[in-house]
């Protein structure tokens, strides 16, 4: 073993036991999503979803990068396989894509993409990996978005459709799903700001799609226990930590509004069952009372058996009348990732205790924490990311934190597994814990990869 080889690398990390107490059966995951790793965008019968379209129109997304090819999943899915399993990680969070399973939209799923899919979980399986499948992340069938997308009422039942013919195809070798992943990414992103597919700017759209968003999970949720009732089934929203910027009323409330239209617009109704006063005076009027019927609620808060939190960063709200529900935002101090998001670890703490004492009893799953840095693979060929380590130590402390606090946290899923299509910001920011050279495709776990391994066994041996 060379001074430079990873593990003589590690050898002045602190271990396991300086982060916190974790439970036995912990989950240790690694995530993905489809369209960003998968690739063969064209292969296997899949049809274009709002990310081919988008990527693909000059200008939108960053080096007009696409996910055409991404990692190359699709066909490396046995040797990546392989890579998770030496990695030691318990778990893996994938999601399928939609438009390689049902290209139109709706009726029959493709059976060249039912195949793949049973093939990679069932390789999870043999790797004695469990998974953990999102039903939707980010890659609306086209058809559906020329139909409105989600800012119409049809497409929440057409992902509800979508969602049970999944389960009742897959469900046999996975029994733990994510209908959603991030909604607020989808509406606001989506069709408020435009920076996300399918690039509409329409902050009144957006609030649409929120309600429509909310009202598929709840309809999905339905759809997989009448389909599969042992099935374990959850949503994922990204939770963000939100601080006012000075104690003025008006930066109070901007905060408060902030929170309505990120936070709670999605997880008052599906765990409370209703839409909060601050989300009705901040979205009301702006969209939600022309959507929200009779009965919506009810199918919204339909019970779920865990949550999924994102976490990524907290920010600092101000009011500013010029911005969108008035309120502008920044990343808090001090250190930033190469995304420019600050890294605070504590916020981690404060979102789990805050959903699990005020939203919901449910086991919560971190089911996304992570950071982009300008990683480079050095002459030895190893790829050096201290930062990401301090990062992953720090946001892992915070965690065992949130347990030590009373929160029935189970688990912690790093984004991500690989480098990949980071959505508009293309191929130029890296979260993998596993480097990919896209020329290539050769992949290289990174220091961090295998301080996570080291955690993973440190953990076991614990136990
Ligand atoms: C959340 C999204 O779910 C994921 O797709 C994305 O890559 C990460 N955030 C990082 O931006």
């Amino acid at each position: 073993m060379t001074e430079t080889s990873p593990s003589a690398r590690l050898k002045t990390e602190p271990s396991l036991e300086a982060l916190g107490t974790f439970p036995s059966d912990f989950r240790w995951g690694l995530a993905t999503a489809a369209y960003q790793v998968e690739g063969a965008a064209f292969e296997g019968g899949r049809g274009p979803s709002i990310w081919d379209t988008f990527s693909h129109t000059p200008g939108l997304s960053l080096h007009g990068d696409t996910g055409d090819i991404a990692c190359d999943h699709y066909h490396r899915w046995q040797a990546d396989l392989d890579l998770l399993k030496n990695l030691g990680v318990t778990d893996y969070r994938l999601s399928v894509s939609w438009s390689r399973l049902q290209p139109s939209g709706h009726g029959e799923l493709n059976e060249i993409a039912v195949a793949f899919y049973r093939d990679v979980l069932a390789g999870l399986a043999a790797r004695g990996i469990r998974a953990l499948v999102t039903l939707y992340h980010w890659d609306l069938p086209q058809p559906l978005e020329d139909a409105g997308g989600w800012p119409v009422r049809n497409t929440a039942y057409r992902f509800a459709e979508f969602a049970t013919r999944t389960v009742t195809a897959l469900g046999d070798l996975a029994t733990d799903w994510l209908t959603l992943n991030e909604p607020w990414c989808s509406a606001f992103l989506g069709y408020g700001n435009g920076a996300h597919a399918p690039g509409r700017k329409d902050y009144r759209a957006a609030i649409h799609a929120a309600h429509h968003l909310n009202l598929g999970h709840g309809l999905a949720v339905a759809g997989i226990r009448e389909v599969m009732p042992s099935a374990s089934v959850g949503i994922t929203n990204i939770v963000t930590d939100i601080v006012p910027a000075t104690d003025s009323p008006d930066d109070a409330a901007a905060a408060v509004r902030l929170d309505a239209s990120s936070n709670r617009v999605f997880l008052d109704p599906v765990y409370l069952g209703a839409y909060s006063d601050a989300v009705w005076d901040t979205l009301g009027p702006r969209g939600l009372s022309d959507v929200v019927q009779h009965g919506d609620l009810e199918i919204i808060s339909a019970p779920t058996d865990f949550a999924g939190v994102n976490h990524y960063q907290r920010v600092i709200a101000s009011h500013d009348a010029t911005a969108p529900f008035g309120v502008a935002e920044k990343p808090a101090e001090p250190a930033t990732t190469s995304f420019g998001w600050s890294v605070i670890p504590a916020a981690l703490t404060a979102v789990l205790t805050r959903v699990s004492r005020e939203f919901t009893s449910v086991p919560l799953y971190v089911t996304e924490n992570g950071a982009s840095y300008d990683d480079y693979v050095d002459p030895n060929g190893d790829v050096v990311d201290t930062e990401r380590i301090a990062y992953l130590r720090g946001y892992l402390g915070a965690a065992a934190d949130a347990i030590a606090a009373g929160v029935d946290l189970r688990g912690y899923y790093a984004w991500s597994f690989l480098d990949n299509f980071e959505w508009a910001e293309g191929y130029s920011k890296r979260f993998g814990l596993v480097w990919v050279d896209y020329r290539t495709q050769e992949r290289i776990p990174k220091l961090s990869a295998h301080w996570y391994q080291r955690l993973i066994t440190e953990h076991q041996e614990v136990v």
